[in-house]
């Protein structure tokens, strides 16, 4: 390839590339394997090394994360970052338009721009000539901290502005935004730190903050960052009516803007805007802290000007605190399925984003200690979104003197066994593996929504079958009649009838459910789903060497260890045979993805001698198959057994292949051998 015709095929590639990540990032609608994207990427960056010469400001390449800063440059806003003033309630709503009337004069053109005000980091983006060249942390808002190289490993951040079909790119652009992490990303994040022995974010907003500001690119490319635009600083060579109208410019160029903004054409669409973003608040999968409220004409923008780095024309509606002051009455101990001791707070019932809180957890003892908290103490708690409410921190000046420091307990409080704290752990634990507390944790856990997804059985039903003894372990559910459901208390016929068909019918579980429902230790949701895409079935999984799951991208040590370690305890074993004989059979959605059956589809006919024909479709689906019971041009195997009958006619007319007993179980062991 000579010279011009790599320079050509650079261009290519960084444009499709894009064109991929827009795809893939923004419209969750890929339209090439990951295979295929980093076999593009891989050449772009063979490329861009055989010609060092070529500007690689704006390649996808730069995505990935450069090297390492010893820190980072102070950079100073063409225009500074203003802060917003504060409003908490409908009424300041309305003195904020009271005011806007006050001062431009009561008009009847007075529009608004509603949006969500994200909780993240406010970042300043300077494109010159359509290509992004700094971008910045707010600071102190005259002056920032250089952020390029982290900003650049945002997928949904354009390195390059699309033009707009109509008008070219402005000279020089100053784009404001706020940088955030999602909801489940940080729960996956902090889930991997604490299983690798790190200290766990406190939120979102802390994990995203602390991404962008690492001196370390290549974690930051790690991190899902996100990004919403929503404004501008200085604008060179364009120029704009209306703030709505820079939103619609912002979406032109290829800037993530979020989808909930709204124009208002009054204070009272203002409101009832506030009304519905806090109904959608929990269910937002990023976080907000309120709404902020723009007055939508630039020319009334520059009338209003500004107060104290606050504009006039702007006010952040922020939502019912989620934190409240309330006094601690007593300090419980609660014991998790994997037997940790967790302190709970017991105090006063208090109101926190609009839920009454009686609990909050403590966490551990090391918690307690660093945060000082005795019983009696005042204190400040928060709730954030559906996590478990906490202690944030001591009001210390309100201390009486009467307040008590609280001892962690030596002996487990339900089993009265010792407890053992692991070196290098902030946790004291149960180690008794008969302790009933764990093993009502891990029934619970067993039955909820994440897990085999049971209805109708809540803790306290749990309780009544331990205690009554109807149950010993989960696999014990499946064994469950009517008959002894009704001997307890407020079962009724339909009641008990319909429990016991909730828990036959969650016996095929999607797997990586049923490896949650199992509650390994270190093993959320997230390992489950990594562990079912590698391996696909309870088997493989069993069947794995600590080093083969270790190998798994996302599974570190501590993780493989705790896996390995669950499969070899015979009393697992036990009940995971248990629940096989039960006819539990987890199914596996996510084809293994190096099978050779991986998306084939078989057909089963006449009598199988050597297995049964449940077993034979389980073989099949655990090495992503499937099986049909009808032969059509999509079939790509029919087993005949003894007897076939019809089916064989079929599938010779179509020139399906067939098998017989011997031909399939060949196939199976070699599948399983790729
Ligand atoms: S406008 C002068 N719009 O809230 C107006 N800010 O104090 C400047 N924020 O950290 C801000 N979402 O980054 C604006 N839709 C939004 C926002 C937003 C979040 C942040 C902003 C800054 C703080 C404002």
């Amino acid at each position: 390839m000579d010279r011009s015709q790599a320079l050509k095929r650079i261009h290519e590639l960084r444009d499709l590339i894009e064109h991929h990540n827009l795809r893939y990032y923004q419209l969750d609608d890929p339209e090439i394997s990951d295979q295929e994207y980093d076999g593009l990427l891989r050449e772009l960056t063979e490329l861009e090394e055989r010609h060092p010469d070529v500007d690689r400001t704006a390649s996808p390449t730069q995505r990935v994360g450069a090297a390492p800063l010893e820190k980072f440059r102070s950079v100073t806003h063409l225009t500074p970052m203003l802060s917003l003033a504060n409003a908490f309630s409908e009424e300041e709503v309305t003195e904020f338009d009271e005011r806007l009337r006050r001062l431009i004069g009561d008009r009847t053109d007075l529009d608004f721009v509603a949006e969500p005000k994200i909780d993240g980091v406010a970042v300043n983006l300077v494109y010159a000539n359509g290509l992004l060249a700094v971008g910045s942390t707010r600071g102190d808002g005259f002056t920032g901290e250089d952020v390029t190289q982290n900003l650049r490993t945002i997928r949904t951040l354009p390195l390059k502005m699309t033009p707009r079909t109509r008008g070219g790119l402005p000279a020089r652009i100053e784009i404001r935004g706020e940088v955030y992490l999602e909801k489940e990303a940080f729960r996956r994040l902090n889930e991997r730190r604490i299983a690798q022995g790190e200290n766990a974010f406190a939120n979102p907003r802390n994990a995203a903050a602390g991404s962008l500001r690492q001196l370390d690119p290549r974690i930051t490319a790690r991190r899902p960052l996100g990004i919403f635009c929503y404004g501008a600083g200085t604008v060179e060579g364009a120029h704009f009516g209306t703030h709505w109208d820079i939103l619609e410019a912002l979406r032109d160029w290829g800037f993530p803007t979020n989808p909930n903004i709204r124009l208002a054409r009054s204070i009272e669409d203002c409101i009832a805007y506030r009304r519905h973003i806090e109904s959608i608040r929990e269910r937002l999968p990023y976080e907000i802290d309120g709404i902020v409220l723009k007055v939508n004409s630039l020319s009334l923008q520059d009338q209003l000007g500004m107060v104290s780095r606050s504009p006039r024309w702007a006010v952040a509606v922020k939502f019912a605190p989620t934190q409240a002051t309330t006094v601690i009455e007593d300090i419980i101990v609660g014991i998790g399925r994997t037997g940790v001791l967790t302190p709970v707070a017991v105090m006063k019932p208090v109101q926190v984003g609009g839920v009454t809180v009686t609990h909050a957890t403590l966490h551990n003892e090391d918690e307690i200690l660093k945060k000082g908290v005795h019983v009696g103490d005042t204190v400040i708690v928060q709730r954030a979104g559906d996590v478990i409410p906490e202690v944030v921190k001591v009001i210390e000046s309100k201390r009486t003197g009467r307040e008590k420091p609280f001892r962690m307990p030596d002996r487990c409080p339900f089993c009265d066994s010792p407890v053992v704290r692991p070196e290098g752990e902030a946790a004291r634990r149960c180690v008794n593996p008969d302790c009933g507390a764990q093993l009502r944790e891990r029934i619970k856990h067993f039955v909820s929504r994440n897990g085999m997804d049971i209805e109708g059985i809540g803790d306290k039903i749990v309780n009544r079958l331990l205690e009554s003894g109807i149950i010993r372990d989960a696999a014990d559910l499946y064994r469950i009649t009517k008959e002894q459901l009704l001997e307890l208390e407020r079962f009724a016929d339909k009641s008990a009838e319909n429990l016991v068909a909730a828990i036959a019918g969650s016996k095929r579980p999607p797997l990586e459910r049923f490896l949650f429902a199992l509650g390994i230790r270190h093993a959320g949701d997230y390992v489950a789903k990594i562990l079912t895409k590698r391996f696909g079935s309870i088997g493989a999984i069993e069947a794995a060497s600590q080093e083969e799951l270790k190998a798994v991208e996302g599974i570190g040590p501590t993780i493989a260890e705790s896996i390995f370690a669950f499969f070899h305890e015979p009393h697992n074993l036990a009940v995971l045979r248990k629940l096989e004989q039960a006819g539990v059979r987890p199914v596996s959605e996510q084809k293994p993805t190096s099978s050779a059956l991986a998306g084939k589809t078989f057909v089963f006919t006449g009598g199988l001698r050597g297995f049964s024909r449940e077993k034979a479709k389980d073989m099949v689906e655990s090495l992503g198959g499937s099986a049909t019971s009808s032969v059509s041009k999509k079939t790509d195997y029919v087993v005949a057994g003894e007897d076939p009958g019809s089916k064989i006619e079929k599938a010779k007319s179509l020139g399906v292949t067939i098998l017989d007993e011997d031909g399939f179980l060949t196939l199976i062991r070699e599948a399983e051998g790729s």
